[in-house]
């Protein structure tokens, strides 16, 4: 286009920035606080709110107070939350990712209770519930994709029956959304959505998550499952794979240094687009203003518009409620 287009000086790009008014006349991208989806965290006990070592601001919340955040964020003009819990108990099938009385189940009925107007999305994955840290049941020392696959329909249905209203599963098993999709319709859930973690790469980037998670591998990594950071063209074939299985929502993790799948992931896709600004990305900017190196604000907002730039309709981010207000601050 400019190579056909008028040049200097007859072309002056300053020209549309020289006011606030005009540049927010011609501004292309804007963020709001509904586009944000704040994770949160559920832990045993009772009045915990313990802040997270690794991601300071970020906080585990005991079943009876997960409604705090969850208010303050419907507050700010957030619309929806994602859920992650740490259960009581572990084993190798994870056999508290899908009981009644889980924690995240507990969680789900308090906040339909207590916060019923913001969005309730849970994380479907086996990593927080099984003892060797894996997203599915182990054979011969890697993951066994098929039976992990009844195992996530299970717990996805079980979110579901406590009061999920999005499914977004995070393991990477083949046809996990399939699996998914048939358990709640074949139970009478055909009108809840399923949010798919479809392009999740194998990321150093999760690193505090899993301390706030408890949910570190302890064998080998997750290089089988989740996706090589070298590869860029096969998360159109995981995107691909998804949609036809039947997911609603598509998500891109982590985002920064994914920009560019996002971006080719829009082209391909027209209907809605997540990224996860993942716990590590939250974490470096959060390390770097605590030294005083950068400015929080002003690197986190960057951040959240590249994402959006990029081409994602929402963001999942731990910024969520320091973004919502500094947006209404102006
Ligand atoms: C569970 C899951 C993880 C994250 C979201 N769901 C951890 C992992 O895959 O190891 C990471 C989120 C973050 O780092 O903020 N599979
Ligand atoms: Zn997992």
């Amino acid at each position: 286009m400019s190579a056909t287009g008028a040049r200097f000086p007859t072309l002056r790009l300053r020209r549309l920035r020289s006011s606030p008014a005009i540049r927010d006349l011609v501004r292309e991208t804007w963020l709001r606080p509904e586009m944000f989806v704040l994770p949160l965290f559920v832990v045993p006990g009772e009045g915990v709110k313990d802040e997270i070592p690794s991601m300071p601001g970020q906080f585990r919340w005991s079943v009876d107070r997960i409604a705090e955040p969850a208010a303050e964020a419907l507050e700010l003009g957030l619309k929806s939350l994602i859920l992650f819990g740490v259960p009581e108990a572990k084993d190798a099938r994870g056999s508290d990712a899908d009981i009644d009385d889980g924690i995240v189940q507990r969680a789900l009925r308090v906040l339909a209770e207590q916060v019923p107007d913001i969005l309730r999305i849970t994380d479907v994955c086996l990593c927080e519930y099984t003892d060797h840290g894996h997203c599915g049941l182990i054979r011969d020392e890697d993951v066994d994709n098929d039976p992990t696959l009844v195992r996530l329909a299970q717990e996805a249905l079980s979110h579901v029956r406590a009061g999920a209203q999005v499914i977004a599963p995070s393991d990477m098993m083949d046809g996990r959304v399939a699996a998914i999709r048939m358990a709640l319709d074949d139970s009478g859930h055909a009108s809840i959505p399923i949010l798919s973690y479809a392009a999740k790469y194998c990321s150093g980037y999760y690193g505090p998550f899993r301390d706030a998670a408890d949910s570190a591998p302890s064998f080998g990594d997750r290089t089988t499952y989740q996706m090589d950071p070298a590869n860029g063209r096969e998360a159109l074939r995981e995107v691909d794979e998804d949609i036809a299985e039947g997911a609603d929502m598509i998500m891109v993790k982590p985002a920064l240094a994914y920009l560019d799948v996002v971006r080719e992931v829009r082209r391909s896709w027209d209907g809605p687009l997540f990224a996860y600004n993942v716990s590590g990305e939250y974490a470096m900017v959060k390390a770097a203003a605590e030294r005083g190196w950068i400015d929080e604000r002003r690197v986190a907002m960057e951040n959240l518009l590249s994402i959006a730039r990029a081409g994602a309709d929402g963001i999942l981010t731990y910024h969520a409620l320091d973004a919502a207000r500094w947006l209404k601050d102006g």
